[in-house]
């Protein structure tokens, strides 16, 4: 915890003391060569000058030196000099600043007023909140008045629950619906991938949303597995944000325990389960990295969190969730790569040099409520006290052998079979 990085301030001030510096070097040689002179010729090399030495240069020369005088003179000159050179290059500095600063405060104050629309004062100590709660965006229902009218039977509140499935996760769709239904929630939706599931949904008397026909949509709906329905969703969830209804977005290896509508804050962007397993990792803490090379400064902090979990999160109709969205989706359609670290690294990477970071607000849900399986089979089970606790929804992101983790989930906070839970490992074997 000590050595702390305090290069900041120094940093700042680099040009200006670099400056100082070499006129304080120039000054240090020329005293040095006086003081051997002075050394070799008490009597002065130029007699002249010997007759009368000034003791008023203490602030420059520490010793008495014959040649102060003229270093004296030397060092003024040379410091009205550089002070000019300095000055002009300040001038230039600082108009340069004034015209990135016009610039970026014409752009900066345009998105200001559209955001905030007037200003506020701070009001006291301790009773200001900066704006995490973002208004919601005006709704667009020409943009899909098929899927308004399900939403207008459906969603309780303008929030509704989405999950995105083709026919290869039947069964676990299955046990997903009929956990939900155990618990009556009403407004959920199964975003359906093809017709099969289409109608399985309807059969079972499930909300579905069949979506127009989509060339992309349809080769990775048919054919995909995981991840690749995993990037689609981000597509298909802007659909229903932009028609002014927040979301529940849910993987279907998802059981639910209890209404999480019950449970749900609504002041930020995005709020979102978890991949951590204890306060720390699930709510962040300040990693220490060590460097002993670095002796005093061996200490770095670093900034930690488990990331959200992209299979159950809750997002508002704001600006920076449709832009969380498109730039996630944006992202997934360029790169190979995981949905999940995608979601978390456009949530959390700050604007930087060529970057413009996201700035949504974000809240972490409950882990022990809104629980992963890591939770679950690796401290919930084994906890006398914890086990008495009902969540509110178990994921079972965490193992690979899904159906038979989310029947035992059942079969424990359902049905009460205390053993149900024992005979899996706290992980899975590859
Ligand atoms: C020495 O300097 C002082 C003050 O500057 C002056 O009053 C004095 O006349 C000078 N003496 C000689 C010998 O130049
Ligand atoms: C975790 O945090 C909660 C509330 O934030 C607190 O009540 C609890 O004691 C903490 N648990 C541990 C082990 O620190
Ligand atoms: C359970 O809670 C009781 C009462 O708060 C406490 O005495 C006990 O140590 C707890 N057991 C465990 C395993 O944490």
């Amino acid at each position: 915890m000590i050595g702390r990085s305090r290069e900041g301030p120094i940093r700042r001030n680099t040009t200006y003391s670099l400056h100082k510096s070499r006129i304080a070097i120039a000054i240090a040689i020329g005293i040095s060569f006086g003081c051997v002179f002075a050394f070799l010729f008490p009597h002065g090399i130029f007699t002249s000058a010997s007759q009368n030495i000034s003791k008023s240069n203490a602030q420059v020369v520490p010793t008495p030196c014959k040649t102060s005088e003229r270093l004296k003179m030397l060092k003024a000159e040379f410091v009205a000099a550089s002070d000019e050179n300095a000055e002009l290059k300040k001038q230039v500095r600082e108009l340069t600043e004034k015209v990135r600063l016009a610039e970026q405060g014409k752009d900066h104050a345009r998105q200001q007023v559209l955001v905030l629309g007037e200003q506020h004062k701070a009001g006291p100590f301790g009773t200001v909140k900066g704006l995490r709660t973002n208004p919601t965006v005006l709704p667009d229902e020409s943009l899909n008045p098929r899927l308004v009218r399900i939403l207008e039977k459906v969603a309780v509140q303008r929030e509704v629950i989405v999950a995105v499935a083709n026919s290869n996760v039947k069964e676990t769709l299955q046990v997903w619906f009929t956990s939900i239904k155990r618990v009556a929630i009403t407004n959920y939706v199964v975003v359906a991938l093809d017709d099969k599931i289409a109608q399985f949904c309807e059969s079972n008397d499930v909300p579905v949303y069949r979506r127009d026909p989509d060339e992309l949509i349809d080769s990775i709906g048919k054919t995909g597995g995981n991840h690749a329905v995993s990037g689609l969703k981000f597509r298909i969830l802007r659909e229903f944000v932009l028609l002014g209804y927040s979301v529940l977005l849910s993987d279907i290896d998802i059981v639910y325990l209890q209404n999480p509508f019950n449970f749900l804050y609504r002041d930020s962007d995005v709020e979102s389960m978890t991949d951590g397993h204890n306060n720390m990792t699930a709510y962040g803490f300040d990693d220490v990295f060590d460097e002993p090379a670095m002796g005093w400064a061996r200490y770095a902090h670093t900034m930690r969190i488990w990331v959200y979990n992209s299979g159950f999160f809750y997002i508002r109709p704001t600006m920076p969730s449709i832009e969380l969205l498109d730039r996630v989706a944006a992202r997934l359609s360029r790169e190979n790569a995981w949905d999940q670290a995608v979601f978390n690294e456009e949530l959390f990477f700050p604007s930087h040099p060529g970057y413009d970071g996201l700035h949504a607000s974000r809240r972490t849900m409950d882990f022990y409520l809104f629980m992963n399986s890591k939770v679950l089979f690796k401290t919930v089970r084994k906890d006398a006290n914890l086990s008495k606790l009902k969540p509110v929804i178990i994921h079972v992101n965490y193992h690979p052998d899904k159906l038979p983790r989310m029947q035992a989930v059942v079969e424990f906070y359902v049905h009460g079979k205390q053993d149900a839970l024992e005979h899996f490992p706290d992980g899975s074997d590859w």
